[in-house]
């Protein structure tokens, strides 16, 4: 089982010509509601290549309300297992986000009820059948932690999306989850300011800065790089890279959530770390070319037909 311990969020999305500056106001035709959340997210791109394989669950916060009814329902109806999400007194997660004329975003989340997702929500024997915990940083640092100690005491593999990287995170708190972390996935700024926040400015260099997290964390850093790809450094600093198909995107929101949630599935079903990023790169790529997050998640059966073609 792929258990996702993590955001559930509303995404209200705007399109603009150009994402506004600090004081400045741009004009959208309108807005629209998608799905989203990075664990949501993460969630049902992992579901969608599994098609019924192997069971993913979720356990995270909704509020009271429409959204968040939504919000579970969307993820029960794509295949996912919402045993583990409770209702909170926050309102459920909200995203604002502008999306310019390159696909490229700018993203403000409303945490809600994010904010109340504790550790019990994954209960012993949800982890006793959890080959692969998958975090994020949308929820409170301090349960990501003990969910993944516990995971770890029941021989769980750990990937942990350090997005977004928490402003003002405490040193011994990034260190104490770095240490809980088998595969730790960031994009190039993440990698450099996860490095920096544990002391080490790597240059600037995000190869230098993964290198330098993996070695030290005994883990492997994926760098996830956009158009150029993903690559992976082991702590004996072996690298691995897997390519990105070329596209033009429509919309990149949730292309990381898919590499995530590709990923862990991929390793899930016990193939090399190369054969799982290949997959999860390309996967990535199809997800940018429909608007919202979770909309261009493919299919095994589209994943299939693009990795034969
Ligand atoms: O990674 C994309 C996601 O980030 C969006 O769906 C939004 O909800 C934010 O959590």
């Amino acid at each position: 089982m792929i258990t996702v311990f993590g955001s559930i969020n509303m995404d209200l999305v705007a399109r603009v010509l150009a994402i506004a500056k600090p004081g400045e106001t741009v004009l959208s035709r309108r807005a629209d509601s998608f799905f989203g959340g990075k664990g949501a997210n993460q969630a049902v791109a992992a579901a969608r290549v599994s098609g019924g394989r192997i069971a993913v669950a979720m356990a995270g916060a909704i509020g009271d309300d429409a959204f968040g009814k939504a919000c579970r329902d969307n993820l029960a109806a794509n295949g996912v297992d919402v045993d583990g999400i409770r209702i909170a007194d926050e309102p459920t997660g909200c995203a604002f986000i502008t999306v310019d004329e390159r696909g490229e975003n700018a993203i403000t989340v409303a945490s809600g009820a994010n904010m109340a997702v504790h550790t019990a929500q994954v209960p012993g024997e949800i982890l006793a059948k959890t080959s692969i915990l998958v975090l994020q940083m949308e929820v409170p640092l301090a349960e990501n932690i003990a969910v993944a100690r516990w995971a770890k005491q029941m021989s769980a593999r750990v990937i942990w999306n350090a997005a977004p990287v928490p402003a003002g995170a405490e040193k011994g708190a990034v260190a104490d989850m770095l240490a809980v972390t088998d595969l730790l996935v960031v994009n190039e700024h993440e990698a450099i300011t996860v490095a920096a926040m544990i002391g080490d400015n790597a240059g600037g260099d995000y190869l230098v800065a993964a290198s330098r997290l993996a070695h030290t964390y005994s883990l492997t850093c994926i760098v996830t790089a956009g158009a150029k790809g993903a690559f992976a450094v082991d702590a004996d600093g072996t690298q691995i890279h897997a390519a990105a198909p070329p596209v033009t995107p429509v919309d990149t929101t949730g292309a990381g959530d898919t590499f995530v949630g590709v990923l862990a599935y991929g390793l899930a079903e016990g193939r090399e770390l190369q054969d799982a990023m290949q997959r999860a790169c390309i996967a990535a790529s199809l997800s940018c070319l429909t608007a919202g997050a979770q909309a261009g998640m493919p299919s095994r059966d589209r994943l299939e037909a693009t990795l034969s073609a």
